[in-house]
């Protein structure tokens, strides 16, 4: 197959540089483009996400980009075996998008879980026959994703997800993906996809744009164990739904060390200085400053301070979660009009790639 993927890496260097390029363009000319993000729905939102994804999901709503959200359900089972939450799971991430501010009557913002929308799904077929078996095995977030789960035996969802995320992103002719950098091989698939289904089923007249990542800069947000990422199944997280007092006592609990003088020491002093980035997120002040300002404070006064901080930041979200909390019947309101919105785009998309496949009759 024409230029084999995942042979040569790109460089992450390279992503972030291209990223910041992408960024300054969608704000010069937001109506060139269209975001294509999304998520699992295999629990509720972190601050992780929080910082890493949903906030910058906000910006491109408010420079008048437009935005889909999927929310991959079928992606769930790529892992286990179990659908029993999902449904659950979906409405809560739902809240979660409206308490941030991804409210799709504001307009621009379209919220669908892939499951409903078969035109969608029908692109997978003509996709698999774009990409080989082996670039399928050697798929880097895959392989990483089948060690972590430690599967007894492997489903065969789990090595074709990527090329369902193609689709995703596809069927809307998506042109720009928000990602963490986990998720660069799988948007290399999509545009080496693209690039193949074009070359090969309509040269004069490309179907698929070629999406571009949008690599968020800011850092990653630990556990409050320190140890690993931020993530509910290590219950190392601070949820968006968290009480105040949740807060306070996963905060309690954060793992730090045994050093009085607080300093910004990212190598060293990973706890420390996980919660001053965590401090300096929510004021918008450098971790240095706070550091300094606590200094003999030690720990416990660092975490005060992060409490009180994270908490004031996390009210507004809070309240508007309250205000939809409660009213399925709005959420379903609003899956609807998503599914409806999503399979207008779906149905054009497949029709244009039966036509390219000669299949229309
Ligand atoms: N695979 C993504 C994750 O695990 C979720 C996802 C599914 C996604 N489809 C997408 C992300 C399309 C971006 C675009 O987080």
């Amino acid at each position: 197959m024409e230029g084999e993927l995942f042979t040569n890496s790109d460089s992450l260097q390279a992503s972030m540089a291209n990223s910041a390029k992408l960024l300054e363009s969608i704000q010069r000319s937001p109506q060139n483009y269209r975001v294509l993000t999304g998520d699992r729905p295999t629990g509720s939102l972190h601050i992780g996400h929080l910082f890493g994804s949903l906030e910058n999901r906000v910006r491109l709503k408010n420079l008048g980009v437009e935005i889909f959200i999927v929310i991959a359900d079928y992606q769930v089972l790529t892992d286990r075996e179990s659908a029993e939450s999902i449904s659950e799971n979906i409405y809560e991430l739902v809240l979660d998008y409206l308490s941030v501010g991804l409210d799709p009557e504001d307009g621009g913002v379209t919220i669908f879980p892939h499951s409903q929308i078969p035109e969608l799904n029908q692109l997978l077929l003509p996709f698999l026959f774009l990409v080989t078996g082996s670039e399928l095995d050697r798929n880097p977030t895959v392989k990483e994703e089948i060690r972590a789960a430690n599967l007894k035996s492997i489903n065969a969802g789990m090595y074709v997800y990527p090329v369902h995320q193609a689709a995703d992103i596809l069927f809307c002719k998506g042109n720009v993906v928000p990602v963490g950098k986990d998720q660069l091989p799988h948007l290399e698939f999509a545009r080496t996809i693209a690039r193949r289904f074009n070359g090969r089923f309509s040269p004069k007249a490309p179907v698929f744009p070629e999406p571009a990542a949008l690599l968020s800069d800011t850092p990653v947000i630990l556990g409050v164990d320190a140890g690993r990422k931020m993530s509910k199944s290590q219950g190392n997280a601070i949820l968006l739904k968290s009480s105040p007092d949740e807060v306070a006592r996963q905060l309690k609990k954060a793992t730090t060390d045994s050093t009085r003088h607080i300093t910004y020491d990212p190598e060293n002093r990973k706890g420390v200085a996980n919660l001053l980035k965590i401090a300096s997120l929510v004021t918008s002040r450098s971790p240095e400053e706070i550091a300094s300002e606590i200094g003999d404070g030690g720990s416990s006064q660092l975490k005060g301070y992060v409490t009180d901080a994270l908490n004031c930041y996390l009210e507004p979200i809070r309240m508007r979660r309250k205000e939809h909390e409660g009213d399925r019947g709005r959420l379903k309101e609003i899956i609807k009009i998503g599914v409806e919105r999503a399979r207008e785009e779906a149905i054009s998309t497949l029709n244009e790639v039966r036509s390219a496949m000669n299949m229309s009759l």
